[in-house]
């Protein structure tokens, strides 16, 4: 175990703050503080005390008092806080303070965050990829902003996961919002084919058939190649996906997802990209490249 003099804080002490402390102190890390609204009204013996005295964790009474104890400040606040605690805090940062925020967050909100911070700090946009209740300290994070990389070096000895991914602040959590646009989509359109699977009495059979089709392939390629056949075949696509939105209509199932998959492959079918990609595209950049001017 690494002994640490590295001087840690949460701005926050909810539950992603308790479980990255206490897995934290038990790296190695000895000086870990915390301030939370909560925390700073607590009575010896209250829930938040025990809390932080098993996580390893000295609660503090002001965002000052953080900021005197701590030279990296981990800000893990509900999302839409995050900016008021960043206030809070902001008079109290000198320019040695690293503050990252892993609220989850839009871009833009992480942009506001920074410009607050300004040169007073240095401002770190972290996202959080995955519950931590499940990884705790392993929980997958990606960071982005021009100390970054000062965040990675200073947390990943102790076992934490960062991912760099940007310069830029707001990189981080858009990269999150991103990944949600598809994992939580591909949960949507699994349960409006599964459902449908189920009303007819195939969902065993429908699931396998779905499943082995994704295990047969590894997914860097099933992305490439459903974007880069998409320009060739939309035109047969319409015709299909109307079938599949009236077959789920005359059973009375959901039917959201496909509207809006029947109204993109509608919308791409007339772009005129066929033209341009009559065979399967050899890249995902051009594709993308060639259907945003098609949206200018
Ligand atoms: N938990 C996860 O697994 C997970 C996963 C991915 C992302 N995230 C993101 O990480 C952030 C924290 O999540 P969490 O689950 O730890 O949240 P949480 O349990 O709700 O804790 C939030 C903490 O922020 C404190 N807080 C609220 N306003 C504050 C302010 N103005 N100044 C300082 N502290 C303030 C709260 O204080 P009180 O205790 O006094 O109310 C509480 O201690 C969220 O944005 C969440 O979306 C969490």
């Amino acid at each position: 175990m690494t002994i640490s003099t590295l001087r840690l804080g949460f701005m926050g002490f909810g539950e992603s703050a308790e479980l990255f402390a206490t897995d934290l102190s038990r790296a190695g890390i000895t000086y870990i503080a915390a301030y939370s609204p909560s925390g700073a009204k607590a009575k010896p013996g209250d829930p938040v005390c025990l809390r932080a005295q098993n996580a390893g964790v000295t609660l503090v009474k002001t965002p000052r008092a953080l900021a005197k104890r701590a030279d990296i400040i981990f800000a893990l606040t509900q999302g839409k806080t995050a900016l008021a605690a960043a206030r809070k805090i902001v008079n109290s940062l000198e320019p040695h303070h690293i503050y990252i925020d892993g609220s989850t967050n839009s871009a833009a909100a992480m942009e506001k965050i920074a410009a607050l911070i300004g040169n007073r700090a240095q401002f770190v946009d972290a996202a959080i990829m995955a519950p931590v209740a499940i990884a705790r300290l392993k929980t997958p994070i990606v960071a982005s902003g021009p100390r970054a990389g000062a965040f990675r070096d200073a947390l990943a000895p102790f076992g934490m996961d960062i991912k760099v991914v940007s310069d830029a602040p707001g990189a981080a959590s858009a990269m999150k919002l991103i990944r949600s646009v598809f994992m939580k989509g591909l949960a949507a359109l699994l349960f409006e084919s599964m459902e449908a699977a189920h009303r007819r009495g195939m969902l065993d059979v429908c699931a396998e058939d779905i499943s082995a089709t994704f295990d047969a392939i590894p997914f860097r390629r099933i992305l490439k190649r459903y974007i880069c056949s998409t320009p060739a075949h939309a035109a047969r696509r319409v015709h299909e996906m109307k079938e599949s939105l009236e077959m789920l209509q005359s059973i009375d199932s959901r039917d959201r997802m496909t509207r809006a998959t029947a109204a993109f492959i509608k919308e791409f079918a007339s772009s005129g990209l066929d033209k341009q990609f009559p065979k399967e595209a050899d890249s995902v950049r051009e594709v993308l490249d060639a259907w945003i001017a098609a949206k200018a």
